[in-house]
């Protein structure tokens, strides 16, 4: 197998998981951990797709070293990660999130209040494919966050890529997910973010990373029309 001499990365014991969230001050605020127990207690079998604290916390960072002021996100589920994008805005800026689901995203609007940022997130409810579709077509995204239906993905990302204004930043969730995108017979899913990587990997309109942060979380900035990243 190759590279395994240059592997780096330590297991994260929950421990060591705690450690890193407090020395990194990525510990969850009261309202961010009320959130996540309010989900847990209405939507228990689904509670695990809140956004991980160490990658929340870095969606806030990137909105704020970006000067992001357009954000599109798919996949809002109960807000945690729109709030923390929207944390981030500019002055002015402003979020739209879509997801298929009312239900799950009425606790986001209600956390969303009590956060202060309710005025500027837009929630769009229907298929985000359809949502996309009727954005501007022009580049005009600062910062787009997909984390939603893993069969999806490679749609949103054609839907986004042109959308982004050069330098923007398309953020995708769950690249790894669960190590199982490599498996020699992977589920639907894992097939799928397989297949997103792949057509991702061999875009020449970004530049991209993929990092080992929570389930996987690929980085990719659009580079200007007449450059290419190879
Ligand atoms: C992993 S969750 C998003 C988690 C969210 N980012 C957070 O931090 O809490 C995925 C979401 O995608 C939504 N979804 C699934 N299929 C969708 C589709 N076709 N269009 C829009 N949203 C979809 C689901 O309803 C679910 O809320």
């Amino acid at each position: 197998m190759l590279r395994n001499e240059t592997l780096r990365n330590i297991a994260l014991t929950p421990e060591l998981h705690d450690y890193l969230l407090v020395q990194g001050r990525m510990l969850p605020d009261p309202l961010l951990a009320e959130l996540a127990e309010r989900t847990r207690e209405a939507i228990p079998d689904q509670a695990h797709m809140v956004v991980a604290p160490e990658e929340a916390a870095l969606l806030t960072f990137l909105v704020r070293l970006l000067g992001a002021r357009t954000i599109v996100e798919v996949g809002t589920f109960t807000g945690s990660s729109s709030l923390c994008l929207a944390r981030g805005l500019a002055p002015g800026g402003s979020l739209i999130t879509c997801d298929v689901s009312a239900e799950w995203t009425a606790l986001a609007r209600e956390f969303w209040t009590r956060a202060g940022v309710a005025d500027r997130i837009e929630l769009r409810l229907g298929p985000a494919v359809s949502t996309l579709r009727a954005l501007p077509a022009e580049p005009h995204v600062d910062l787009a966050f997909i984390d939603a239906d893993k069969p999806g993905y490679i749609d949103y990302w054609e839907e986004l890529v042109p959308r982004m204004r050069p330098g923007g930043l398309i953020l995708v969730d769950n690249t790894l997910f669960s190590g199982q995108v490599i498996d020699e017979f992977p589920g639907v899913k894992a097939a799928a973010v397989h297949a997103f990587n792949e057509h991702a990997r061999k875009d020449e309109r970004v530049e991209l990373v993929l990092l080992p942060v929570a389930d996987g979380l690929t980085l990719a900035r659009r580079l200007p029309a007449e450059a290419t990243s190879f």
